[in-house]
């Protein structure tokens, strides 16, 4: 019994650690700078009589008792939440609304954590065919990746176990000429790189028997053409003839 109290404290405890670290790096709101954004008080019986404070990072940023002793009021809806009209990366951090009835009890707070993320710019996609290996390496670049979230996309269907920065496929896997793009994402904006069609020598032909086939294949042809232009150099080649030597040639091989 004392175990199981023991297991069930351990596993409360660890859920409550969890969720203060969830907490720690995870955001209610995200905006982007210059952006105008309210945060959601949202009081529907707000009278004039009614206290309104909004707190940002620990500082009182309004404050009305009767009248605005700090802040605009302009800055406040009619249900009292807090109109932030252009965002700076400094407009980021914990705010908390509070109203008060004339009382001094409380009335409604509401607290929440404000990201500002600059919107992701265009990746660009490049490739590089790496023989050792036998397969093509693909790099999503960006100038800043971290926080970013990759995705890939071949032809026209989601890669979905690909999730990082960089892709790597066989040649092997690769038989036809394919189209990839990449795409970054963070929680306010998404962008795709343009197509890229990945072309390695070896796409060709990578089996060692389809190489030789193609070489003798060609070799055989050219000592074919070879021989037509002898016969036509010596005058021996008439449109009759040319038939002809086509037909033996064909019936020999
Ligand atoms: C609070 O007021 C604003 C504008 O005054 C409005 O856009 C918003 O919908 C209101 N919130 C609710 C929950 O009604
Ligand atoms: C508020 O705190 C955040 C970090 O939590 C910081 O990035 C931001 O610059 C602070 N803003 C002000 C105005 O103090
Ligand atoms: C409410 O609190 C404020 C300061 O915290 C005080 O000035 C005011 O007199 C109080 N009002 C009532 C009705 O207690
Ligand atoms: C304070 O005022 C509110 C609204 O007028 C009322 O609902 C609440 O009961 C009051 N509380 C006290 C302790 O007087």
């Amino acid at each position: 019994m004392a175990y199981f109290t023991a297991m069930f404290g351990a596993a409360i405890l660890l859920g409550f650690i969890n969720l203060l670290m969830a907490k720690e790096d995870t955001c209610d709101l995200y905006a982007t700078p210059g952006q105008s954004l309210t945060l959601p008080l949202a009081y529907e019986r707000l009278t004039n009589s009614h206290i309104l404070r909004w707190v940002h990072n620990n500082t009182v940023i309004f404050y009305r008792q009767g009248k605005v002793s700090t802040g605009k009021p302009e800055d406040i809806t009619s249900n009292g939440s807090l109109v932030l009209k252009k965002i700076l990366f400094s407009s980021q951090g914990i705010y908390k609304g509070h109203v008060l009835h004339p009382n001094n009890t409380s009335a409604k707070t509401w607290t929440g954590r404000l990201c500002v993320l600059d919107k992701v710019s265009k990746p660009q996609l490049s490739y590089s065919c790496d023989f050792s290996s036998m397969a093509v390496n693909l790099n999503c670049h960006v100038t800043k990746p971290e926080g970013l979230v990759f995705s890939w996309t071949l032809d026209k269907e989601t890669l979905k176990s690909e999730t990082k920065q960089t892709l790597s496929i066989s040649f092997i896997d690769l038989k036809a000429e394919r189209s990839f793009t990449c795409d970054v994402a963070n929680k306010i904006s998404k962008a795709s790189s343009d197509k890229v069609r990945p072309t390695c020598p070896p796409l060709l032909s990578f089996k060692r028997q389809t190489v030789m086939a193609v070489l003798a294949g060609g070799g055989g042809l050219i000592l074919f053409l070879l021989f037509v232009i002898c016969l036509w150099k010596m005058s021996l080649l008439s449109l009759p003839t040319l038939v002809l030597t086509i037909w033996f040639c064909r019936s020999l091989s």
